[in-house]
């Protein structure tokens, strides 16, 4: 891909020669600048494919000058040096849209494989993007949110896999985007133009998914009253994704194995082998290994399965990618077809950040989803969140499912308060009126709105 430049930004100029020397050495065109302003102004001019930069610099900190490469050059990918214990600079920067950092003072052997993580990564995202132009035109996947560091490395694995025809399985925890992936590997694959089929191994019984994933003869068991196709016959020459596959039993693990290894299916009721040229993509949320100590899951298919894992990262250790996913469910579900996104507060992004989101990127979803209802395409506070009003609002610790019996009650409330603000706005104030349209007493309508604080509302018009 050409000879890589990387411009090197440090007010030292002992510490630009030695990288220079060494970055060099290394084949690749190095430039330097000794502030800030020098920095941004060379990457506007030249758009180097890295900058290597001191937090600290004269005229324009490094923090600063790295907003404005990203702004001028957003594909120029930018490598912060720290002193040792800065982590706060460091933590800034990588929120930014640095792609690492390094601590000083530094070995020169890290330097180097970083720099060689950073171009491995742009080639991989060049390729990627190249990709995407090309299935744009066909199917339009929903997009993959989040560049935190171990999102970083699923990209990474689905750019290396998407093309081989090898099988994937997808682990991670409910909610954690594991369909996304399974969809972006399948339109990131030379099968794109064939079908992804989607299983869901959970959702039947034992013979009905075996009927659905293998097909049968008509009369092959009760129920079979035509002969039907199976989903693996209509994978052909595209992919298969079986979904919750350790829910599978022992009996369809047995003849899935099969498949694996023959790439021929037969039909229940038939001994006809009908050849498929499919891809299999896996997903769970369980821990097939322990299924297999269990003997819950064989372990030959467990390895067949097992050739390349894609581990999803749960949210709460990605949290900087909340704010990124926020706007993106933002965008998704706002308030109608003509309406800008909503705006979040500055409080409610606090309380999401601070939350531990079991139920991860689904229970993100929908929160803001909920949040965008209830804010009526306005501004979201930490009111719409379901988080209750308090700090460390812990009551109901001990409780067997206390955040969602909590989420259940407050989500409850708040549509309560909302039905009854919406009537008396309707209502024009008046509180009879409003209980009659409620279809409530007056008595439990006013207990409500001092249950609520309502007793104000809606303000008098002047
Ligand atoms: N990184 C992400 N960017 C954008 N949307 C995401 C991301 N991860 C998940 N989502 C969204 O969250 C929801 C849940 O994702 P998905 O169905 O892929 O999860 P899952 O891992 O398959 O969960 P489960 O095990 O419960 O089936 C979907 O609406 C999906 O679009
Ligand atoms: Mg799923």
């Amino acid at each position: 891909m050409g000879q890589k430049t990387i411009l090197v930004a440090d007010d030292d100029a002992s510490i630009r020669a030695l990288l220079r020397q060494l970055l060099q050495d290394e084949g690749y065109a190095v430039q330097e600048a000794a502030t800030g302003v020098e920095v941004v102004d060379k990457v506007k001019e030249a758009s180097p494919d890295l900058v290597i930069m001191d937090v600290r610099m004269p005229e324009l900190d490094g923090i600063e000058a790295l907003s404005r490469v990203k702004g001028a050059s957003p594909r120029t990918a930018v490598l912060i040096m720290t002193a040792f214990g800065s982590s706060n600079a460091a933590i800034r920067a990588m929120e930014l849209g640095a792609f690492d950092y390094v601590t000083k003072p530094f070995e020169l052997d890290k330097i180097n494989h970083t720099v060689g993580k950073v171009f491995e990564y742009q080639d991989l995202a060049q390729e990627v993007e190249v990709l995407r132009g090309e299935i744009s035109s066909l199917v339009q996947t929903e997009r993959i949110v989040g560049n935190s560091p171990p999102m970083q490395e699923v990209y990474k694995t689905i750019g290396k896999v998407a093309k081989a025809d090898a099988t994937v399985l997808i682990t991670g925890e409910s909610g954690t985007g594991k369909e996304l992936v399974a969809e972006a590997l399948h339109y990131n694959s030379s099968r794109r133009a064939g079908p992804l089929v989607k299983v869901s191994c959970a959702a039947l019984p034992e013979t009905l998914l075996e009927a659905e994933l293998f097909g049968h003869e008509k009369g092959s068991f009760t129920g079979a009253l035509t002969q039907r196709r199976g989903r693996f016959e209509l994978a052909d020459k595209g992919t298969i994704f079986l979904d919750e596959i350790g829910e599978m039993s022992l009996q369809t693990q047995t003849k899935l194995l099969r498949v694996l290894q023959d790439r021929k299916i037969e039909r229940l009721g038939s001994s006809l082998p009908i050849k498929v040229d499919i891809r299999v993509i896996c997903a769970t949320n369980k821990d097939l290994q322990k299924q297999v100590e269990q003997a819950k899951f064989r372990d030959d298919l467990f390895y067949r399965l097992n050739v390349i894992n894609i581990p999803m990262p749960p949210l709460r250790d990605r949290k900087e990618d909340i704010p990124a996913l926020v706007e993106h469910f933002l965008a998704k579900h706002r308030y109608s077809a003509t309406a800008q996104p909503a705006a979040i507060s500055e409080e409610a992004l606090r309380r999401l950040l601070e939350y531990d989101w079991p139920g991860n990127v689904r229970e993100l979803e929908n929160v803001i989803e909920r949040a965008v209802v209830l804010s009526r395409g306005q501004i979201i506070t930490s009111r719409e969140l379901p988080f209750g009003d308090h700090e460390g609002d812990r009551e109901e610790e001990g409780d067997e499912v206390p955040s969602e019996r909590s989420f259940f009650k407050k989500s409850v409330a708040q549509f309560e308060k909302d039905l009854i603000m919406k009537a008396l706005r309707d209502a024009g104030g008046n509180r009879s009126k409003a209980a009659e349209m409620l279809g409530i007493y007056r008595r439990l309508l006013y207990a409500k709105i001092k249950e609520y604080g309502l007793e104000g509302f809606p303000a008098k018009s002047r």
